[in-house]
């Protein structure tokens, strides 16, 4: 008889939230101490003079900074090492990010290596890299994010992308979490609607996959509170963070999606992808998340509205959302009221008659309404493709110990063939 879990923890990011809060970043970094940083930014944000912006706070506080912008949206190992190596020519007390998840996650690699040194696949979660773990914390890193999705400054998480081995995969301990997430609403106005979208839609995926995922007191006790992993399945504290992210998609989404001068459904989305992080960084992401991995890392031929780039890649929130219909029809009987509670509070309103479809339903309706594409076959997956899909996705055992079912190759191959056209 395996002996369960008995403890949760919460460890979650500092927040501070609010229109007119990014003026206080001079602020928080004297508080900390900080006299040299290096900013990390996304070189789109010149466009609307947020980096222009930024760099004046900080500079008006008196703190030293050099600016590396070199980022790649999906950060890649090449795109990473030149982060790295910019850390190496200029040293700083602490780090600045400026972006979405891509510019947020290649942050807190530059801080492990710019601290601990050795390579990025030491570190990469194992079987892909060596697991290594960093034996200290590292320097402070304030995050100001400008999208709505990936709520990587209230997580452990960095994501990269290893074309060569055609696979995603990431760095999580907990000493890769931010100090602090500045959340600005006005910084979200410049995204565009498309990339706001995707990003909106990987917060409904934080959010719902963490809240069915298998409750931390099903999963086995782990031999040290050092072996106790950063997802540790639903539990009544990340429940609440989940929840509300939920309503907040459901209120939300399409309006901040239709309109980015609707600084309430703007804010209020940037507000939800926080709070999702928080809980997804406690209880755990699981089936679409390990099956969106090898969908963003296979093929590149897919390009999406609203991300100014000359190359084709698969946003990450498309990547997730495709095979959430799916997902949660395979989890359903595992705990049929968290599904109708998550649909409802999607829909906004209760449901009569609900069952299996209610779930599924609800999502496919939310990505008809803000332009998502309809299955992996618009990515540019067919059922040839599934294979390698399938063993991609089971590298992600880390990710599928927190799904409430078992999952295997049988399991994943319906899902993904209920996944290629979720409508027609
Ligand atoms: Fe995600």
């Amino acid at each position: 008889m395996p002996e369960f879990e008995s403890i949760f923890t919460l460890e979650a990011t500092q927040l501070k939230f609010g229109d007119g809060s990014a003026e206080e970043l001079g602020w928080e970094l004297k508080r900390l101490g900080l006299t040299s940083v290096i900013l990390v930014t996304d070189p789109a944000l010149h466009a609307w003079g947020l980096v222009e912006r930024i760099e004046a706070i900080i500079a008006k506080a008196g703190v030293k900074f050099a600016r590396f912008e070199d980022i790649r949206v999906e950060p890649t190992l090449e795109s990473l090492n030149k982060a790295v190596d910019f850390c190496a020519q200029h040293r700083a007390e602490g780090f600045v990010a400026l972006g979405g998840g891509s510019t947020i996650d290649t942050a807190k690699i530059m801080n492990l290596i710019a601290v601990h040194g050795g390579a990025i696949m030491d570190y990469v979660n194992p079987p892909i890299g060596g697991g290594k773990k960093p034996p200290s914390p590292l320097m402070p890193l304030i995050c100001l994010p400008t999208t709505s999705g990936s709520g990587s400054e209230a997580t452990t998480v960095a994501i990269l992308d290893i074309p060569e081995l055609h696979v995603k995969t990431g760095i999580s301990h907990r000493y890769m979490r931010p100090t602090l997430a500045i959340v600005d609403p006005d910084l979200a106005r410049s995204t565009p609607g498309g990339v706001t979208a995707s990003a909106g839609l990987d917060v409904l995926c934080h959010a719902i996959e963490s809240y069915i995922s298998k409750p931390y007191n099903e999963r086995p006790k782990p031999a040290s509170p050092d072996e106790r992993p950063p997802y540790q399945g639903s539990n009544p504290v990340a429940d609440i963070w989940s929840l509300k992210a939920i309503e907040f998609a459901g209120q939300f989404l399409a309006r901040a999606v239709a309109d980015g001068d609707d600084t309430e459904a703007r804010g209020t989305m940037m507000l939800g992808a926080t709070m999702a992080g928080i809980g997804f960084g406690t209880a755990g992401v699981h089936i679409p998340h390990s099956i969106a991995y090898p969908i963003a890392g296979m093929k590149h031929v897919f390009h999406a509205q609203g991300y100014a780039r000359n190359y084709g890649f698969v946003p990450h929130g498309y990547s997730v959302i495709v095979s959430s219909p799916a997902a949660f029809r395979y989890t359903y009987d595992a705990a049929p009221a968290k599904h109708i509670q998550a649909a409802e509070l999607l829909r906004g309103h209760k449901i009569i008659n609900p069952d299996a479809e209610s779930l599924p339903s609800a999502l496919i309706d939310m990505m008809k309404a803000i332009g998502a594409p309809s299955g992996i076959a618009e990515l540019g997956y067919g059922e040839a493709d599934f294979p390698e899909i399938i063993a991609g996705a089971l590298k992600q055992q880390r990710l599928l110990a927190g799904a409430p079912k078992a999952v295997n190759a049988k399991v994943l191959e319906t899902i993904l063939a209920e996944s290629l056209y979720n409508w027609k």
